[in-house]
Order: C-alpha cells, then structure tokens, then sequence
C-alpha cells in the first residue's frame, strides 16, 4: 500500500486503507486499469464466464443441501429436490443451464482469442492458464453428469473411465485406481461428488484469480491486435486506453442483462433444450444391467467424442483426442505470424480459421448421433481439418503477406 492511497482517504475507508490496500487494488485493477477503448461484442464472454461460474457456485451450494452422494439415495434425491423442495427446480434447472451456458460462453471466449492472437506474446500465460481451465471444466462437467445417477450418468462414467483401460501395461490399475471400485459404483459416484463440489470448484477459483492477474500484468489485447502501451500520453497513460471502470463495468453490465434474458428465457421454458441439455435417457435411474442405446456426452463434450469414434483403435483414439485439446496448448508457439488480429493477417489464415470452426461444429454435430459409415467418413474428414488447422498453422502464418497494422487502433 502506498502512503498517498492510505493519506487520500478518511473515514472508514482512509481506516481500511491503512490496514489492507482496497483504494490501491480498486485503481490498479479497475479504475486505473486502462483498456482499449476498441472492445466489440467477443469482449463480454470474459465477464459472462465470471457470472455463470458465481451462479454455478451459488446454485451448486443450494442443491448439495438436499442432495444424497450415495447410489441408492442420489436419484431419488434428485427428484425430491425437483418436487418437494420449494424452488428446487429453479435451483436445478439455474445448475444445469448454467453448465451448458458456461461452455457456450467459455468457447466464444477462447474463439475470441483465437481471431484477435491474443494467445500471442506476451499473453501466453494467460491463454495457458485459460487451458487449465478448460480441462477443469471438462472434469467438473464430467463429475457434475454423473451425480443424478440416471442411465447417462452411470453409462457415461462407465466410457469415459474406461478410456484409462486403453493405455498399455497400467491400463486396468489405473482403471480400478480411478473408479474404487471393479465397476462404476456408489464409490466412484462419492469421489466424483467429493471432486465436484470441493477440489475442482476451488482450483478453479484459484485458476481464475491467476488467470486475470496474468491478464492485469500484461495488459488486454484488442480487437486490431496492437500494443496500446506502445503509444502514451505525457502523464504515461495510453492513448487509446480507457478506464476499465467505470466505461467497461457499465458497458458490461449492458451486456449481462441481454445475457441474462436470453439465459433465463432457457431455463424457464426449454430447459432440457430438446435434450442437448439435458439427456432424456438421464432421467432412467441409473441400471448397470442394461447399457442405452446410444452413449453419447452432453455436446460440450461430442467434438472430441467424435474424433475418438473416428478413430478405429481405442488406444489411438484416446491419444488423437488427448491430442487435440495438447495442440490448443501449444498455440501461442505454432502461430508465427507478424501480426495478431485475424483483420491483419492473410487469406490462408482465414481459410484455415473457416475450416477450424465447420470442422469443429461439424465434430460436434457427429459425435451426437449414432454412428453410420458416412458419419465415420465425414469425422475423420472433420479431425483431419481440425488436425490440419494446428499443424500447418507454423507453415501458412509464416508464409502468407499479411496487411499493415494501424498506428492507432481503430472503430
Ligand atoms: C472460468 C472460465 C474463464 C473465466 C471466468 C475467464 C475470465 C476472463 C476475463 C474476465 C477476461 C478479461 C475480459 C475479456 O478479455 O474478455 C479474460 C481474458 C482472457 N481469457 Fe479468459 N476466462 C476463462 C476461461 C478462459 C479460457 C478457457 C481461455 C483460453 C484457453 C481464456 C483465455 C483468455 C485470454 C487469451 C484473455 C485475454 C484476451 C484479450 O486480452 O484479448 N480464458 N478471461
């Protein structure tokens, strides 16, 4: 804390700033914290994500008070909060939109990161962490889907634990390892309960912190992909940089309500989103003795689904998937172009990204349905693009022109 925090301020607030550094940490990370004033609309699903995450965690809370992590009282209780708890539908259907929400949000967020280059020097910490916690939010969905204990969650645990199997040598260990248990049982469903509501949940929360302060340490890209540091005024506060609060907090807030309507809208009246959402097999209590008839992950999940279902040996097909989410990681080393933005760079750059996006919608499209051979076709076409897009992304960034940057940023 600085002694000019600490003297500006009297009363209460003069009290805590010589006793914690609140007026130093509000200018440093909020009204002092000079953004650029380009942000558009792929600039809220930063703040969307801090939102759905603080509901998930509010409603996550409520539902562990009526909730029992056992294989016997886990359905039913699921059901009691859904009939007999005042509001316990709101508070389910609040969890379970919420879960899809924040990967339609988190995947706009990266998507965003990934035209505007902001995984690009200097913010390579800030696009790994942000990986880190992409995968915990894999688990924390994964071990999330299997606490109803219907058909999908039991099914569902059963496939994706059984990917451990593949691996040569400690494969079956592993596997006993992970589930406690010889098969999916009450022991798996408790760890999974245990991993769900406490381990993943504060991981994320610490992830989250150090994700933003990377972010506040570096500074924030913008749409054009230029540094605003570069160029500053004569008190050494950027030219094009604008204080975060208030124009952004209010400027978000705009946003959230938007959000929150269209959120609110899924909840109240199509909450199991014609079963993306909420899978109707997932409301058969779970039966070990009788496997659905088709297995499939809720779709945040079904583009590396698909690729695993291309793929005809197991072993290969759990590496391809481990594979795909790796070459995200390597990102920030695998673009060598001279620019950031997607505005800036080539027509092989924009091809590729094309390709990027229909590869992995259409991935996530296919690993929904059941397989057919045009289906299996079609996927190994998608994972070859989705494959390509990171693998030659070194060759057509260093070789393409790309156009010349502006000496401010613009719109
Ligand atoms: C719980 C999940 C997440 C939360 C709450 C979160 C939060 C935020 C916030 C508040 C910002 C600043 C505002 C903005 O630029 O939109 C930000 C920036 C950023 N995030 Fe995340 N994030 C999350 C996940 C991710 C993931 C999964 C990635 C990528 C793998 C990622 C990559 C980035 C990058 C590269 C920036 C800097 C963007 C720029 O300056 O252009 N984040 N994040």
């Amino acid at each position: 804390m600085t002694d000019q925090a600490s003297n500006n301020k009297s009363g209460f607030m003069g009290w805590i700033d010589k006793r914690y550094p609140w007026t130093d940490f509000w200018k440093k990370h909020l009204s002092e914290y000079y953004a650029p004033r380009n942000f558009n609309f792929w600039y809220f699903f930063g703040s969307f994500s801090l939102l759905v995450f603080a509901s998930q965690i509010i409603s996550g809370i409520w539902l562990v008070m009526e909730y029992t992590p056992t294989a016997d009282g886990s359905f039913p209780s699921v059901q009691h909060i859904m009939r007999e708890v005042r509001y316990g539908w709101l508070l389910r259907f609040m969890h379970t939109t919420g879960a899809s929400a924040f990967f339609v949000v988190v995947y706009l967020h990266m998507y965003r990161g990934l035209i505007y280059g902001s995984y690009k020097k200097p913010r390579e910490l800030v696009w790994l962490v942000g990986m880190v916690i992409y995968l915990m939010l894999l688990m924390e969905a994964f071990t999330g889907y299997v606490l109803p204990w219907g058909q999908m969650s039991y099914w569902g645990a059963a496939v994706i634990t059984s990917f451990a199997s593949a691996i040569p040598y400690l494969g079956d260990v592993l596997l006993i390892w992970l589930r406690g248990d010889f098969n999916v049982s009450g022991v798996t469903l408790h760890r999974f309960f245990s991993l769900h509501v406490i381990a993943i949940p504060l991981l994320l929360c610490v992830m989250i912190f150090v994700h933003l302060v990377a972010l506040h340490h570096v500074g924030s890209n913008n749409p054009d992909g230029i540094e605003i540091k570069d160029k500053k005024n004569e008190k050494g506060i950027p030219l094009d940089g604008i204080p975060f609060h208030p124009y952004y907090t209010v400027k978000d807030l705009v946003g959230v309500v938007v959000f929150l309507m269209v959120f609110c809208y899924i909840m109240f009246f199509m909450p199991k989103m014609g079963g993306l959402f909420l899978e109707p097999d997932n409301f058969i209590p779970a039966n070990p003795m009788v496997t659905p008839p088709e297995i499939s992950p809720v779709w945040y999940m079904t583009p590396f689904y698909a690729m695993l279902r291309a793929v005809p040996n197991k072993l290969f097909g759990v590496i391809t998937m481990a594979a795909a989410i790796a070459l995200m990681f390597v990102l920030p080393w695998l673009d060598r172009s001279r620019v950031r933005s997607i505005r800036y760079k080539g027509k092989l750059s924009k091809i590729a990204i094309t390709v990027f996006v229909v590869c992995f919608i259409g991935l996530g499209y296919l690993g929904h349905e059941a397989v057919s051979p045009i289906r299996t076709l079609l996927s190994r076409l998608f994972t070859l693009g989705y494959f390509g897009f990171f693998l030659l992304m070194p060759f057509y960034t260093a070789y393409e022109s790309t156009k010349p940057l502006p000496e401010r940023v613009t719109g």
